[in-house]
């Protein structure tokens, strides 16, 4: 096994040692002056690679050089940008077996999983490369005669993305291929968690843009502490700062940047809940809550943690997830039949075993799962737990696959115990009633920015805006306008005549 991981190691272009930082034409840095990143395998806990962490100094390299980049970026025509990343699309389909394979190796999700991050890469690239050629501003009528008035939209310069561990490469693309479509150069920090994805990507990118001679619009700095991190947040190089993470970093990140003025897109935790009323097909609600729970091991922002079953069904769908949950099998997320890998890291796994000890002395009952297991690993079963929804622990997003089972007396109640929690990104209303399904979407009825009916919380499709409410941040990624984003808005008017008529009627005369 180990000889086939330096082999696809090799394959992307990693090696046991890997540079962390990429400052265009400068290459990859050799900085000695910080201690190597261990990258180690969830499943077995035994060392994967070792990454080289950037310097102070790699971080000059790489802002400056990105601001180099974004100014010549922004004088091609967007239609050409998105040629450029039509071809990055093609480089990913070229390696998606290999970079989902090292998906799956560095974060622990199934392989099924990572090949689908690297498809969701695909698939925003396809995205960015048609909106690049509908960047479209409106027109206005003016009041004032032979005066034209039109928006337009331009690039902003800088973009910095931090991402995750539990999308290491999808989330960036969803930022970075809209953002390089608008003009931007983008300044990637991966987590510190999995590296060796995100230096893959880079390397892939990278190079199709310097065969084609474009400008290294794509760059990355890693670090295993926050110190560059936090410069970058405060750095006023980077006119946006797009976010993934919990609530509690996405604060600070947010008033860093609003500090200065600066743009912000925060996509952060979510509490997402699945409404099972007492129409609905269990045939399809008890697969979308298991996929929902116990998917990417419950590390999804999108990931379903709780569940409000109607009194009516609740017996049925507690007794058919605790079958459903028998079936699940654990382990090395690359074997086929897996379903479900091992969390993170050991931290995971005690936040698993507080959330669960927690829970229980509130009065949870346990009805599935709950332990870690004894193997090398973060792994751990996956939980059910009988709860109430006002607990604290029920209204904390653990990221881990725990899943609270609520009964409700109504829609109206469930609806209420949903919006109830801080955060607000995705739900789902599992029904057969029309009636039902349009009150869960009206104003009055889920109050997250993703909203779905007869199908789960998580695996969103990049058509979408994705991002949601509250404590989830407020920011929009990927689908739809999303793309504004990256750019910022300009109206412009224009006075043909000989004229110089005043807006509002007003009269100024000066004498001259
Ligand atoms: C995340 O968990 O940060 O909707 C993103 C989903 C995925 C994206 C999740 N398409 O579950």
């Amino acid at each position: 096994m180990s000889r086939d991981i330096d082999a696809l190691l090799k394959r992307l272009g990693l090696g046991a040692v890997n540079p962390g930082a990429w400052s265009g034409s400068r290459g990859w840095s050799d900085a000695t002056d910080a201690a190597l990143m261990d990258v180690r395998n969830p499943s077995d806990g035994t060392l994967l690679a070792q990454v080289r962490p950037a310097s102070a100094q790699d971080y000059e390299h790489v802002l400056s050089s990105a601001v180099e980049a974004a100014a010549a970026w922004r004088e091609v025509p967007a239609p050409k940008r998105g040629e450029a990343v039509r071809l990055l699309g093609e480089q990913l389909r070229r390696h998606k077996s290999d970079l989902g394979t090292l998906v799956s190796l560095e974060n622990g999700k199934i392989l099924a999983e990572g090949l689908g991050e690297v498809q969701e890469m695909i698939d925003i690239a396809d995205f960015a490369v048609g909106q690049s050629r509908m960047l479209y501003g409106l027109t206005m009528h003016s009041e004032r005669p032979r005066h034209r008035m039109a928006e337009q939209w331009h690039p902003l310069g800088v973009v910095g993305i931090i991402s995750a561990f539990n999308f290491p490469v999808a989330v960036w693309s969803w930022n970075a291929f809209l953002a390089a479509v608008c003009g931007n150069a983008c300044v990637w920090k991966p987590s510190h968690k999995t590296p060796l994805a995100a230096l893959a990507v880079q390397r892939l990118c990278n190079s199709v843009l310097e065969a084609n001679h474009l400008p290294p619009v794509l760059q990355l700095f890693v670090e295993s502490g926050t110190e560059l991190a936090t410069r970058f947040v405060a750095d006023r190089r980077v006119a946006l700062i797009s976010f993934t993470g919990s609530t509690e970093v996405g604060r600070k990140v947010g008033e860093r940047v609003a500090a200065r003025l600066g743009k912000s897109l925060l996509e952060l935790g979510g509490n997402n809940a699945v409404i099972v009323d007492e129409t609905a097909n269990l045939d399809l609600a008890v697969p979308a809550i298991v996929f929902g729970a116990v998917g990417t091991a419950g590390q999804r922002c999108t990931s379903t943690r709780r569940v409000f079953a109607h009194q009516a069904i609740a017996a049925e769908l507690e007794r058919r997830l605790i079958h459903a949950y028998r079936q699940v099998r654990i382990g090395d997320p690359l074997q086929s039949e897996t379903l479900m890998g091992p969390l993170i890291d050991a931290h995971a796994v005690e936040r698993y075993q507080a959330a669960i000890a927690s829970a229980r002395k509130a009065g949870g009952e346990l009805l599935y799962g709950g332990n870690a297991l004894d193997r090398p690993g973060n792994f751990v079963e996956p939980a059910i737990i009988r709860a109430r929804n006002d607990w604290p622990i029920v209204q904390t997003e653990t990221f881990a696959p725990i899943l609270y089972l609520i009964p409700v007396a109504s829609l109206a109640e469930a609806i209420a115990a949903q919006n109830a929690a801080a955060h607000g990104l995705s739900s789902a209303l599992f029904t057969d009633r029309l009636q039902n399904a349009e009150a869960f979407l009206s104003a009055a009825g889920s109050d997250c920015g993703i909203a779905n009916i007869n199908l789960g919380t998580s695996g969103a499709e990049i058509g979408g805006a994705f991002g949601g409410e509250k404590d989830s941040g407020g920011g929009r990624e990927s689908g739809s306008d999303a793309w504004k984003a990256y750019m910022r808005r300009q109206t412009a008017t224009v006075n043909w005549s000989r004229e110089l008529p005043l807006a509002q009627g007003i009269e100024f005369k000066v004498a001259q």
